[in-house]
């Protein structure tokens, strides 16, 4: 690149390093977390968000595509309750469907719903998981009834607790799994929205053994 006026010519790698351009991502997705959580500017970061991962989309399946997310999901399985067997779940902020390919593995009648706000995540999703239903839609903003959903789970999503447990039955089971624990990119502490949850009349477990966090939560009564 040439500075305008001074002649410099500065040398801009292209492409630029992965590792900048991961580095500049997670800035960028912390920006905007924290622009989402505040209700009046949240439809600008909405619009920062379906605008990144549309961008990322086409790729999603390449940065996914170490085992590590899939069975770290898979795994997190094993925190619901022995016995627990879910007949509609939702998969949040579902990206390409990664979250729903496991479930549906795992039993194989699910009726599985998933929502993400990136057009083009929505788009991937139904043509890598045709099993299920996916569709655009915003956390904050969820089009299912009440109580609609016995398991509720969020791969590395933006999450909404409350309208996150509006949808989720009496009875069933919200699971957040952070792939790469508390470094996960879109994360929030497992015990702050542990304290959110209680607060909400709802009991949240935690669990920070392995490399993926888990927390598992349900309305208290
Ligand atoms: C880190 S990706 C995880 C995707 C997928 N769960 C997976 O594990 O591959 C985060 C996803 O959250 C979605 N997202 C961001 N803000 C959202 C919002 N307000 N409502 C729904 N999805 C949102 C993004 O479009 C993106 O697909």
């Amino acid at each position: 690149m040439r500075v305008p006026f001074v002649g410099l010519r500065i040398p801009i790698p292209n492409p630029i390093p992965s590792r900048a351009r991961a580095r500049v991502r997670r800035t960028g997705v912390h920006v905007l977390m924290v622009a989402a959580s505040v209700p009046v500017v949240r439809p600008v970061a909405e619009r920062g968000f379906r605008a990144l991962f549309d961008s990322l989309a086409d790729d999603w399946e390449r940065i996914r595509a170490d085992p590590t997310y899939r069975e770290g999901f898979r795994e997190a399985l094993a925190h619901l309750p022995r016995g627990f067997r879910p007949r509609r779940a939702l998969d949040v902020a579902c990206g390409t469907g990664i979250a729903t390919e496991v479930l549906l593995a795992r039993w194989p009648q699910l009726a599985a719903n998933g929502f993400d706000i990136s057009p083009r995540m929505v788009e991937l999703a139904s043509e890598l998981v045709p099993g299920a239903s996916f569709e655009v839609a915003s956390v904050h903003h969820l089009p299912w009834a009440d109580g609609e959903f016995d398991l509720v789970c969020a791969l590395d999503g933006l999450l909404d607790l409350p309208e996150l447990l509006r949808v989720l039955h009496r009875k069933g089971r919200l699971l957040v799994v952070y792939s790469r624990g508390g470094t996960t990119p879109i994360s929030r502490p497992l015990a702050a929205l542990a304290t959110e949850l209680n607060d909400l009349d709802a009991i949240a477990e935690v669990y920070t053994d392995g490399e993926a966090h888990v927390l598992v939560a349900r309305h208290r009564r």
